[in-house]
């Protein structure tokens, strides 16, 4: 039962990694584009995701096995505002999905705690990703007059 779910919080954890660094570089790329108001809102959520790769490693700890140090992806850089928000979708969804499956893998494996760790983490992630689609939203209906709106 433990090296699965091991397993599981494993995975999760280097989701977190990636989204970590991806939205660390987007907050220092659109600071120095002057989208401060974007960026302080990616800076809040690369906390977020920071907070639940600890959670992950604690209950990883707890269970006997090794946190992960390194990320699932490469992150990308220099993309239009459109394009980064489009690629931060695909990650919150991809988590998304991944969180609503591990947390039914972990509840038959028996192990409601770490069930409940990946709901938790779920919740934050819907919130993110409908942030990420409403201001993809406001770029796609409002072009330049929303995106001035972000410059601080
Ligand atoms: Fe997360
Ligand atoms: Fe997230």
């Amino acid at each position: 039962m433990k090296e699965k779910v091991v397993g599981l919080l494993n995975e999760a954890r280097e989701q977190e990694l990636h989204a970590i660094s991806q939205y660390m570089a987007q907050h220092y790329e659109l600071e120095d584009q002057g989208y401060g108001k974007l960026g302080k809102q990616l800076k809040q959520i690369a906390i977020t995701e920071m907070k639940h790769a600890e959670e992950l490693a604690e209950r990883i700890l707890f269970l006997g096995g090794s946190p992960v140090t390194k990320p699932a992806g490469e992150v990308k850089k220099g993309l239009s505002i459109a394009d980064l928000l489009k690629n931060d979708i695909q990650l919150e969804s991809g988590a998304v999905k991944m969180y609503n499956d591990y947390a039914k893998l972990c509840a038959e494996e028996g192990d409601h705690i770490s069930k409940g760790i990946f709901e938790k983490l779920l919740a934050d992630e819907e919130e993110h990703l409908d942030d990420f689609q409403m201001t993809l939203d406001h770029v796609e209906k409002l072009g330049d007059v929303f995106i001035t709106t972000l410059i601080e």
